[in-house]
């Protein structure tokens, strides 16, 4: 079942998503060459506590950190590492609050330094198709018209978008119905509806779209070692268009 919010639960859901916001922003800004990704998990947590609020992700299934921090060919669910980032390095990092009873989530691919050509360009053919989606993200809509228009404007460009792995809704629980692939048929799905709240995440591969997941149990890696991209910004389907709750 997709639960449909009202206005005052979207307030909250917003309240939540400026936190993931502030600290995607946060987190934009320290990161560079020679910075671990630990030190980064380390922010954002202390950064969420300050604001009262929590990390979503953390203690999630076990997950356990507050951020997913997923280098180059690592496409999600990377966990933080004493590793330190490199220059032309690309870092994918995930982030999730809970507060005051509703959950906010986004995603942001970095560049460590200089990127090169070909990275630039998969992580700004990755954050226009989160946009491609997320515009068509309104009444009148079926759900699988935004995962069309995420795959047409990914494959467009030559790329791949990852099958394993989808958006969801999100409200009173991280992840709630409807799940999201970001590839399908236009007119098919679930009639999209006022107070609809998804998360919206494209995850898209340099080469193939087959991920394996390493012994850790989680980080999801490209299976033929190109570099992966991930943008997610939660969204709210309102009766003026679509609303972007984790803008900056
Ligand atoms: N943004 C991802 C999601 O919505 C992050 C989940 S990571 C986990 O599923 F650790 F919480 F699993
Ligand atoms: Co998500």
């Amino acid at each position: 079942m997709i639960i449909l919010k009202s206005t005052d639960e979207i307030k909250r859901i917003t309240d939540a998503c400026r936190i993931v916001a502030e600290v995607l922003y946060e987190i934009q800004n320290i990161t560079e060459t020679g910075i671990t990704t630990i030190e980064l998990d380390r922010l954002a947590e202390s950064f969420t506590l300050k604001k009262g609020a929590k990390p979503a992700f953390k203690g999630y299934r076990g997950y356990p950190a507050s951020l997913c921090t997923s280098i180059n060919s690592e496409v999600v669910h990377g966990i933080p590492s004493v590793t330190k980032l490199r220059e032309g390095d690309i870092v994918s990092i995930d982030f999730g609050v809970y507060y005051r009873g509703f959950y906010g989530d986004g995603a942001i691919t970095l560049p460590v330094g200089a990127a090169s050509l070909a990275a630039g360009r998969l992580i700004s053919v990755t954050k226009e198709a989160l946009s491609k989606g997320i515009e068509k993200a309104a009444t009148g809509n079926r759900l699988f018209d935004i995962s069309n228009a995420i795959q047409r404007y990914v494959e467009g460009n030559g790329f791949s978008v990852v099958r394993n792995f989808v958006g969801h809704g999100i409200g009173r629980e991280l992840h709630e119905e409807p799940q999201l692939p970001n590839f399908g048929n236009k007119g098919e799905g679930p009639e999209l509806m006022e107070g609809m709240t998804l998360a919206v995440e494209p995850m898209v591969n340099a080469g193939g779209w087959e991920v394996v997941i390493l012994n850790d149990g989680w980080t999801a890696v490209t299976k033929d070692g190109s570099l992966s991209a991930h943008f997610e910004h939660t969204v709210a389907i309102t009766k003026d268009g679509p609303r972007v709750l984790t803008a900056l």
